[in-house]
């Protein structure tokens, strides 16, 4: 986190009542669309609205646009402490119909930054755009599949590469396209329990390593390319506790999503170092640096 002086300071990330000021008034609150500041605006009790959206996995009583707000606060925070340029160039493989990052790197950059995504679903990106209208900063959605990255974009062009909850989407795209779903197309949510089951299906007969583990990290390894030297690969994703015990939902595999790219991670010769930073649960968040010269 960066002071008032300017000075890195050691304050641990995500305080509950710092998120509640920066999506009330705050920084974040600033680039919400007008819409979504009404919708906050109506929220009763919100500092404990904010304290359940922090909370790992997600409680059953969440409110969606606290969440939402909250997740762009979270990665502003991590941008602060990184001490990513303003004018920054920010890559997100899979955004679909998703505002944290975009928000946040708006927050961040007064709208100095640049932003681009691969992402393969067009109902999403048509809803992202209706959702970033206000957005002042240039967004680029180019659609097609992540691991062709390296077709569109230039090795070291970007500050900053975030996989925000997009494991499972590349995992599930990977197992589902091979089965005859045409992800592009579809209308992505009434479709993703079939994805997941599929998903479920080839992690309990031990097929990952064949399909998922490659396709994402091709996407990972393209991103650490992608990324300047000394650069950052963020990642995160959540599970929500209403999914416990739901026979067809494999809990175990998406509790472990974020250590199980850790661990791909470390197996791989990839040019990369973990951060730690104070208060991100390494459960559910990885920050890694581009070590490449
Ligand atoms: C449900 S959205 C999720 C958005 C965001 N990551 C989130 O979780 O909030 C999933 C998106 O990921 C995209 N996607 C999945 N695998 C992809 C891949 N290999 N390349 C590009 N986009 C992909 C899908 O097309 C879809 O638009």
């Amino acid at each position: 986190m960066t002071n008032e002086s300017g000075q890195a300071s050691r304050t641990s990330l995500w305080e509950p009542t710092r998120v509640t000021e920066e999506i009330s008034t705050g920084a974040i609150h600033r680039v919400l669309s007008d819409a979504v500041k009404l919708e906050l605006a109506g929220v009763a009790d919100l500092h404990n609205k904010v304290s359940g959206a922090l909370q790992d996995p997600k409680p059953l009583d969440i409110c969606m646009p606290v969440l939402d707000a909250v997740l762009a606060a979270q990665y502003y925070e991590v941008f602060q402490a990184l001490d990513l340029p303003k004018d920054m160039t920010v890559y997100e493989p899979c955004v679909g119909a998703s505002c944290p990052v975009i928000l946040a790197a708006e927050a961040h950059s007064g709208g100095l930054a640049s932003y681009l995504s691969l992402n393969l679903n067009r109902r999403l990106r048509e809803q992202l755009r209706a959702k970033t209208a206000h957005v002042k900063m240039p967004l680029d959605i180019i659609e097609d599949n992540a691991q062709e990255a390296l077709r569109h974009l230039h090795p070291g062009s970007f500050d900053v590469a975030c996989f925000h909850h997009a494991v499972n989407d590349i995992l599930q795209t990977a197992v589902s396209e091979p089965r005859g779903m045409d992800t592009t197309d579809i209308d992505w949510f009434p479709n993703e329990r079939q994805m997941i089951e599929w998903l479920a299906e080839d992690a309990a007969a031990g097929l990952l390593e064949q399909r998922g583990k490659p396709e994402l990290m091709q996407v990972v390894s393209d991103a650490v390319r992608l990324v300047r030297p000394g650069g950052y690969l963020l990642f995160d994703h959540f599970n929500w506790c209403r999914f416990i015990d739901v026979d067809w939902f494999p809990w175990d595999l998406f509790y472990n999503l974020i250590p199980m790219t850790r661990q791909w991670v470390a197996e791989s010769t990839l040019p990369v170092a973990e951060l730690r930073l104070e208060g991100v649960n390494p459960q559910w968040w990885l920050v890694l640096q581009s070590s490449a010269e």
